[in-house]
């Protein structure tokens, strides 16, 4: 982003599009240098991006450098400075002390040579993936986390609900988050496997699903992180997008509390501006009905019926090898986590 760009999207989570109107844009998306490189690029015009083998991926042109006020930045950003906040302390803290920007030139598709490439669809690409598919709806399930029933709960929702509204073929974007994430998270190799499991296991229909990776990091950044979420998922081709308690929320670093209201995401997301386009579908919590053995939207007029599994809470399970109650996860996906935690045990 260069820097009107940028101060946009900081103060107006928004981008002013060339033919009039605003596009929603909640995160700046930037390229941090620091004191040395910006004497090296000097007055430089162009400046080549190069992969981490120094294999050159993209050129940026006619490029403006100006000051990266951390500071602003994340106040902006999280709503808050407080110590702790991964993406700020592993990402924006340690970056450069200018911003770059300029005109994008990709020169190929970026490749991770992870064995996940194929997973990487481009925006144009799972639009074609649709028409292929013959979808008449596409709606869009953003997630970080292993698929558990209660997510599935939300999807499988969603599928009913739009094939009562009148459309034949509603298709599933399953869109896990690919780029970094805080190190109590489940790693993206892991929960790609997860996630096969969870098709192969019939909790999703692998008929009427596809899924991809979308490349973004995480901020942690809730309701103003939500809308990037969304936004990115209508230039994919999404029509319809599901959202439920806390996304892109985390626990306060420093209190106990969670960092946002978990009602938040939802409420902004049906109010955001430049997101008309997006038919959000916004779902209460789902926890786990220790009555029926499934996981169910919560009532709170039988709450003590109802066990909430946090995420702390199943990876406590799946380190000391108990079992979380049956009706949670399919056993194939809870085999993965299994696995993978007993993996960092040995080590
Ligand atoms: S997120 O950071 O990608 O939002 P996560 O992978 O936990 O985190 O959630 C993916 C989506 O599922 C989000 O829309 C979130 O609101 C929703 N979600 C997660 N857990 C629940 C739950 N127990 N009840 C309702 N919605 C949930």
């Amino acid at each position: 982003m260069r820097e009107h760009e940028y101060l946009q999207c900081l103060h107006f989570n928004s981008l002013r599009l060339p033919s009039g109107g605003f596009a929603n844009m909640s995160l700046p998306i930037v390229l941090a240098v620091d004191d040395a490189d910006k004497d090296r690029i000097g007055a430089a015009p162009d400046v080549a991006l190069a992969g981490p083998d120094g294999e050159l991926l993209a050129v940026l042109r006619s490029v403006e450098i100006y000051p990266h006020n951390k500071e602003e930045r994340i106040a902006r950003t999280w709503g808050t400075t407080a110590p702790g906040l991964p993406y700020v302390d592993e990402a924006i803290a340690p970056a450069g002390n200018w911003l770059i920007g300029g005109d994008l030139e990709v020169l190929q598709p970026i490749k991770y040579n992870d064995g996940l490439d194929h997973y990487r669809l481009s925006p144009q690409q799972l639009r074609d993936e649709f028409d292929k598919r013959g979808a008449d709806a596409v709606f869009a399930f953003q997630l970080r986390n292993p698929v558990h029933n209660g997510h599935a709960l939300l999807m499988n929702d969603t599928r009913r609900r739009l094939l009562e509204m009148g459309f034949k073929n509603p298709i599933l974007l399953l869109h896990p988050l690919g780029g970094f994430t805080k190190a109590d998270d489940v790693p993206l190799p892991v929960r790609m496997e997860q996630h096969s499991k969870v098709l192969e296991d019939g909790v999703l229909d692998p008929e009427t699903t596809i899924v991809s990776i979308f490349p973004s990091p995480m901020h942690y950044a809730g309701p103003t992180e939500v809308q990037w979420h969304a936004k990115a998922r209508i230039n994919a081709g999404a029509n319809f997008y599901i959202v439920g308690r806390d996304p892109a929320g985390m626990g306060h670093p420093t209190e106990k509390r969670d960092l946002y209201n978990p009602d938040h995401g939802k409420k902004v997301l049906s109010m955001a501006p430049g997101l008309e386009k997006l038919n959000i579908l916004p779902f209460k919590v789902a926890a786990y009905d220790t009555v029926a053995k499934k996981m169910a939207f919560f009532e709170p007029s039988r709450s003590q019926d109802f066990l909430f599994i946090s995420g702390t809470k199943m990876r406590t399970f799946a380190k000391t090898g108990e079992n979380p109650p049956d009706g949670f996860m399919c056993p194939g996906g809870w085999k993965v986590l299994v696995d993978y935690y007993n993996s960092l045990q040995t080590e």
